[in-house]
């Protein structure tokens, strides 16, 4: 039967090994190569089903195992089921015609092709979007991957700034587990939490008997993230104090624990962040120049998620993944839509917070806009002036669009309508002429008989290929 299999197959094309037995078998996949694999359930060494289950118990995450075709004995359909549930891919039962052995290998293999490709796609479509475990598609975030990639063999201090919540400490950890430092410590401590003398004694140590509660020796943090990296969350918010003793360990590399006689060396790389705008605190003369260069030897700015809209989409499936766990829960198009819509000042924080929510609380597998929270739901106002702007409006057709605004509030009195305009009345009816608005515009009369409101007159021009907004 073997040999029989082996002539046909390699005359229809296909490069076909066989050897004797289940144990010869598992070896020969062991050693790779091998697509498809068509075994017997009865063996004299190994069962069909128990070589089965050795070669599809691989890594999931490794090479894809050979698609399996188990031959059973006629009317045996108990082990077909046994061997598809073990992860055969086929089953055929003896005695079979060869026609009907190789559709199923033609199916097996184009399969399998399938598989492969989609595989390859995913890691394609996944691999640019991501760095550790940051996300971004915008081409902001691509410039700060690349920007981390850089500096992944060098010790500059780095300066992150961006708002609340669009994931600075995030891009910290990125760029010291990118670093040569990896294997030592991370060491984070947040600047605006913790009142100045603590954080001096955090930051610095002290010795036994610096202070009346110092009963024992204390290392600081910098001793700490010895070797490692040091992380200033909210720089922005050091007390002059400590900006000056901070820039005294920078600038000399040692630093001088509370009470001690000596300074110790230190060797620690250090990463800030702020949500401020430290340029503006050096104006002011809040922050100290001399730190800030020494601080922002590169800069690394995060822009609010509102101005990376094509972040959104893949941000929300990597939470809707991470929280969902094991359930398979997918966004619906129109959820999809009103998080695209939603202006996130949270930023990412609040994006994550929303997703967990929505896990926490969705009963079916598709994501509603119903499922959102109103927060994310209702649309905000826009400004009238950023709604403008984003319309495309000149000034000629914000000009017409506030008369025919007024003309509607006042009822179609002209009279009021050009004081309500700082017009007089002449320059109104000209404006009113000019625009075509004369016509638009209902009157009273007009109005009662209708009785509904005159809906307002399209005067605006929507940019090409925009639906109306704001
Ligand atoms: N690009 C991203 N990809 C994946 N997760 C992100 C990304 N940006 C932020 N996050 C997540 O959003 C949350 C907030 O990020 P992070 O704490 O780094 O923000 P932050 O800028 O330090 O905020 P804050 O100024 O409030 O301290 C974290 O849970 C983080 O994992
Ligand atoms: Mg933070």
């Amino acid at each position: 039967m073997r040999e029989l299999l082996q002539d046909t197959l390699t005359d229809e094309g296909f490069r076909v090994e066989s050897v004797g037995g289940g144990r010869a078998g598992i070896e020969r996949v062991q050693r790779g190569g091998i697509d498809l694999v068509i075994t017997d359930v009865r063996m004299p060494d190994l069962d069909g089903l128990d070589m089965l289950r050795e070669i599809r118990s691989g890594d999931p995450s490794g090479p894809q195992p050979p698609h399996v075709i188990v031959i059973t004995a006629f009317g045996s359909i108990d082990t077909a089921i046994k061997a598809v549930k073990l992860g055969a891919y086929d089953y055929i039962c003896k005695p079979f015609s060869m026609d009907a052995l190789l559709v199923a290998v033609q199916k097996a293999l184009e399969e399998r092709g399938l598989r492969e490709e989609v595989r390859r796609l995913q890691s394609e479509v996944e691999r640019p979007y991501r760095f550790d475990n940051l996300i971004g598609r915008s081409p902001q975030m691509q410039e700060v991957f690349s920007l981390i990639r850089r500096l992944s063999g060098s010790m500059a201090n780095v300066l992150i700034t961006g708002e609340s919540g669009t994931g600075k400490e995030l891009v910290a950890r990125a760029i010291h587990y990118n670093s040569p430092r990896r294997k030592r410590p991370f060491v984070a401590i947040n600047c605006a939490a913790i009142p100045d003398q603590l954080l001096e004694s955090e930051l610095f140590g002290y010795k036994r008997g610096a202070f009346t509660d110092a009963r024992t020796d204390r290392p600081g943090l910098f001793v700490e993230a010895d070797g490692g990296t040091l992380f200033l969350d909210e720089v922005g918010d050091l007390s002059p104090a400590l900006q000056a003793k901070l820039l005294r360990a920078l600038a000399e590399r040692e630093i001088r624990p509370l009470g001690a006689q000596r300074p110790e060396r230190i060797d620690v790389r250090v990463l800030s962040a702020t949500h401020r705008n430290l340029e503006q605190r050096l104006k002011e003369g809040t922050f100290r120049e001399d730190l800030f260069y020494r601080i922002n030897v590169v800069q690394i700015h995060l822009p609010p998620l509102r101005d990376r809209p094509e972040d959104i989409l893949p941000l929300a499936e990597h939470f809707l993944r991470k929280a969902a766990g094991t359930r398979n829960l997918s966004l619906s198009q129109a959820a999809a839509k009103v998080l695209m819509a939603h202006s996130w000042p949270g930023n990412v924080r609040e994006l994550e917070n929303v997703i967990e929510r929505v896990v926490a609380l969705a009963e079916g597998p598709v994501i509603q806009p119903e499922d959102l929270p109103p927060s994310v739901r209702e649309r905000r106002p826009v400004d009238m002036l950023t709604s403008a702007l984003q319309r495309g409006l000149t000034l000629a057709d914000l000009e017409r669009e506030y008369i025919a605004r007024v003309m509607q509030a006042e009822g179609g009195n002209k009279t009021r309508a050009a004081q309500r305009l700082g017009l007089d009345r002449k320059t109104l009816y000209r404006k009113l002429e000019e625009e075509g608005l004369a016509q638009l515009v209902p009157g009273r009369e007009r109005r009662e008989a209708d009785e509904v409101t005159a809906p307002m007159p399209r005067v605006s021009r929507p940019p090409p290929g925009s639906a109306e907004q704001g």
